[in-house]
């Protein structure tokens, strides 16, 4: 054997399940592929190849640059303020993004979809945090304008991935859209809300639709908080929009799905509301459907949502994990007393949807953020970022073993696959993406206020980066930095073109520490406006199309 395979076990968990993992509906758009052989059927002359591809990562660094390891170049795709059409244009703070392409035999020509989770009002509505004067009406509005999603049209040409300008199919989501709620009760008085905001991570639906889970909406729009005799309170948000519009905090936290054809949208109150970061579909073989979904706030909590029905995100039962005993707790008010004691119905259960996980035992995580499945076991990893009060800084990785690889089994088992420090070279782990051959892609999410600062825990790290673990050769298992990020910038959304050739990333709030706009603490993307700008780029080149193709598991036996 020519790789580690020691760390190749620790890895993957099981060597083989004999059995096609990957969901179908990954493979046309690229974030996966299927694998249709085992590890354990690899040629020896394969292993030989695989155990030459060296991997030259990058050492950690405070430089204002999108720094990437050689072998990979990046172009910007969109950036903020750019103009879509004639009325809108791309918004701020890109997080999640997601490719579909229009036609499955053409990987070059699709819809990107782009979440805009937060503002620096520093940039978007001239409104300087460091004051005391209360927010305008129209600062609010600039605001809620530059969050929600964007979607666009873009192509591939001689390399380069361009938007179509103007096309048909280019519209903002914002948080003045109207949408729908999956429900067949009212909320709040109402069956259709106002518009989506903190849209953080996001996934992909079985039937290619934009999946956008808003996270930290009481940002905006505050929270109502229960005492101990069960009497609300609002808890005002930190933005200020509730003071110049009566919208609920229960209108969000909720997972949205949208439509990339007609930019229609959804809020599926099954799945619950927290402050979602992400959702995790797989379809099972009956065409139920199963959602992992995680609330990143310190000591919440995992879900999962299995449906009792093909393709629905209504019918079905919201479970919350257990995992010190490896149980899904079901969020069932007809069937669980201690919660018909507390609640008045299914809909108040799924709306306090925290409070209600606690009373069932659910297991308090460290900020449990992105989750994907490992298209070769089956495995669920789940980033929990860090839990700074508890002690941890560093954040690690959480691997999740379905009893008998059934993804809609009520046990599992549980175990720690990394964790962040020193020893593993990064910290605070936020989004993962499999590549086509089931390599581990990591982005990290050191916050801006403690990143290169003495006396603080991350200050060997330098600024945020983007990771690889390699699933095969003489590097399985090393984490390798690959990509580092400007100043105060996160790097996030990481998506792989269908075709696997191309990278798309978020590079999100670069120069968030900016006090004064004459003086940012970042110029990336250095365009002709000298502030920093929050840009998707395609991250390109040798490097990533060897790991797809050279690890290709369909190719290895030819
Ligand atoms: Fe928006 Fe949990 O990251
Ligand atoms: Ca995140
Ligand atoms: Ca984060």
């Amino acid at each position: 054997m020519h790789y580690n395979r020691r760390k190749f076990i620790s890895f993957v968990g099981k060597l083989s399940i004999g059995a096609v993992i990957a969901p179908q509906f990954l493979t046309s758009c690229g974030n996966l592929t299927t694998p249709t052989k085992n590890f354990k059927d690899i040629s020896k002359k394969r292993l030989k190849e695989l155990s030459k591809l060296t991997l030259k990562g990058i050492n950690p660094s405070k430089k204002d640059d999108l720094l990437l390891a050689k072998g990979l170049n990046y172009h910007s795709v969109i950036k903020w303020g750019d103009k879509i059409n004639a009325k809108d244009t791309f918004g701020f703070n890109n997080d999640f993004t997601c490719f579909i392409p229009l036609d499955d035999n053409n990987p070059k020509d699709g819809l990107l979809w782009v979440n805009h989770e937060y503002v620096n009002p520093l940039f978007v509505s001239n409104y300087n945090k460091y004051n005391t004067i209360a927010k305008t009406k129209a600062q609010v509005d600039k605001e809620m304008y530059n969050v929600g999603g964007t979607i666009v049209r873009i192509k591939e040409e001689n390399g380069i991935w361009n938007v179509v300008q103007n096309d048909a199919y280019n519209r903002r989501i914002t948080a003045k859209t109207p949408i729908a709620l999956n429900w067949d009760f009212p909320i709040k008085g109402k069956t259709s809300v106002i518009g989506t905001n903190s849209n953080c991570s996001g996934g992909i639906t079985p039937w290619k639709t934009f999946i956008t889970c808003e996270e930290n909406y009481d940002g905006f729009w505050g929270e109502t908080k229960y005492d101990e005799f069960n009497k609300p309170s609002h808890v005002p948000s930190y933005n200020q929009w509730e003071n110049h519009y009566d919208y609920p905090p229960e209108h969000y936290g909720w997972v949205v799905e949208v439509n990339p054809k007609d930019g229609s949208a959804q809020k599926h109150i099954a799945l619950g509301r927290f402050a979602y970061e992400c959702c995790t579909l797989f379809e099972l073989e009956d065409k139920r459907v199963v959602a992992y979904t995680a609330d990143d706030r310190n000591d919440e909590h995992l879900y999962k949502f299995i449906s009792s029905k093909p393709g629905s995100l209504k019918e079905g039962t919201l479970y919350v994990a257990n995992t010190i005993k490896g149980e899904w707790l079901a969020l069932d008010w007809d069937n669980q007393p201690l919660l018909k004691s507390k609640f008045k119905d299914q809909t108040e259960v799924l709306i306090r949807a925290r409070e209600a996980s606690k009373i069932l035992g659910a297991t308090p995580l460290n900020r449990p953020e992105d989750i994907e499945i490992d298209p070769i076991s089956g495995n669920i990893f789940i980033t929990l970022t860090n839990n700074k009060p508890k002690g941890d800084y560093h954040g690690s990785i959480l691997k999740i073993e379905e009893k008998n690889n059934a993804f809609d089994a009520l046990n599992f088992k549980a175990s720690t696959y990394l964790v962040g420090g020193e020893e593993n070279g990064f910290s605070c782990p936020d989004n993962l993406a499999f590549d086509m051959s089931g390599n581990l892609w990591i982005t990290s999410d050191m916050s801006g206020s403690s990143m290169n600062k003495a006396g603080k825990p991350y200050l060997s790290f330098k600024n945020n980066s983007l990771f690889v673990i390699p699933r095969l050769g003489k590097d399985a298992g090393k984490v390798i930095r690959v990509a580092s990020a400007p100043t105060d910038a996160e790097l996030t959304g990481p998506w792989f073109s269908p075709d696997g050739k191309t990278l798309f990333l978020s590079v999100q709030h670069p120069g968030e520490q900016t006090k004064d706009l004459k003086n940012p603490t970042s110029k990336w993307p250095f365009d002709k406006d000298n502030i920093p700008k929050p840009t998707v780029v395609a991250i390109k080149g040798d490097l990533i199309e060897k790991m797809n193709r050279l690890h290709q598991i369909e190719n290895f036996n030819k």
